[in-house]
């Protein structure tokens, strides 16, 4: 088999820009993180080339059929997905592999990357404990996982956090607090509270469906209008959430509080030896199926196995942790408040 790489992602099919991955160019880089390859954000329907946004299919299918390839191998995460099954639509045959630190791909048990920053985002509360009991503080901890609450559900039961406040679950304020409070009670002035980014109290979440209802149903254009605006401005202030949340608690509680955005150190450094494996697993299962000829499918993850899923049950689908998921009721179970 002979193996090229593309530069960037899409970007780099769409400019065939390769990388010849040869045994020696592949050397050593189990150990590493990131990728040889580069990576990008882009779309193959919509790219930014030159100032105009402009759909590559065509060229990208062009370029696939120039260097006569039987397959193409996409890693990535939701986003990748949808975009590969474009591409199976395109008439490509494609395999894609799941790999995101989210957690959050359809249908397969885990992916490429998420044990890697479990582990980042559990050593961070680990150190995070020194100062929030030293000083007697409370320490809210911001983690990644988009929309989904895996990474800070994994986490703060692994680092033990007194708080684990997901996407799934719209948090109140007052457990918080009282759980704080009760902690205190019985000497233990200090509290950890993991947030996954993606968290939203309950309050906002109202306020956004009632906005969302606005957008849908509104009659006059200007209601339609001023409820959009509101929305690209609570997602604008987003970005602060996490810091207004810590504020809160610091008034409410009258413990000193501080904030840490863990952000991109989650997705970088060596990987865990999970992850290795898992890729190495997923790389040999994947190196089988173009053997076979089998195409347009994720490999998922099944327990120790792999299955293929058709593309189509996969793109535009998320895998959320569901309200009965075992890390969350075992979380409820040592007594971690999850806001609700
Ligand atoms: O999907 C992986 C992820 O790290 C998410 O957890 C996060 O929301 C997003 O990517 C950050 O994206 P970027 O690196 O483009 O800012």
């Amino acid at each position: 088999m002979r193996v090229i790489g593309f530069r960037d992602g899409f970007r780099g099919l769409a400019h065939d820009r390769i990388l010849s991955l040869e045994r020696d160019t592949l050397s050593g880089i189990l150990t590493i993180g990131g990728t040889i390859l580069g990576t990008s954000r882009d779309k193959p329907h919509r790219m930014l080339i030159d100032g105009e946004i402009k759909d590559m299919t065509d060229v990208i299918v062009r370029n696939y059929e120039a260097h006569k390839l039987d397959a193409l191998v996409c890693l990535g995460g939701g986003g990748t997905q949808k975009n590969a099954l474009r591409l199976k639509q395109a008439g490509l045959n494609i395999i894609t592999l799941p790999k995101t630190i989210d957690n959050d791909i359809a249908l397969t048990d885990t992916s490429i990357g998420f044990d890697t920053a479990m582990g980042i985002a559990t050593e961070a509360i680990d150190r995070l404990h020194s100062t929030a009991h030293s000083h007697h503080r409370i320490v809210v901890v911001e983690i990644m996982g988009h929309k989904a609450g895996w990474l800070a559900l994994g986490s703060g039961i692994a680092g033990g956090a007194d708080a684990i406040l997901i996407p799934e679950i719209n948090y109140r304020i007052e457990p918080i607090v009282e759980a704080i409070r009760q902690r205190v009670r019985r000497g233990r002035n200090f509290s950890i509270v993991a947030v996954a980014e993606g968290a939203i109290s309950s309050e906002e979440a109202s306020e956004r469906d009632v906005l969302a209802d606005q957008l849908e149903h509104a009659e006059v254009k200007n209601e339609r209008k001023k409820a959009r605006d509101k929305l690209a401005q609570m997602d604008a202030q987003r970005s602060n959430h996490t810091l207004h949340l810590a504020q809160q608690l610091e008034t409410l509680t009258g413990l000193e509080s501080r904030l840490t955005i863990l952000g991109h150190l989650q997705r970088g450094g060596t990987p865990s030896a999970t992850d290795r494996l898992l890729a190495t697993r997923l790389g040999s299962a994947c190196a089988d199926s173009i053997v076979a000829g089998k195409f347009g499918n994720m490999l998922a993850v099944r327990g120790d196995g792999m299955q293929p899923v058709p593309l189509e049950e996969v793109a535009d689908r998320k895998k959320l942790v569901p309200l009965t998921h075992p890390w969350l009721e075992s979380a409820k179970r040592v007594g971690t408040c999850v806001g609700d």
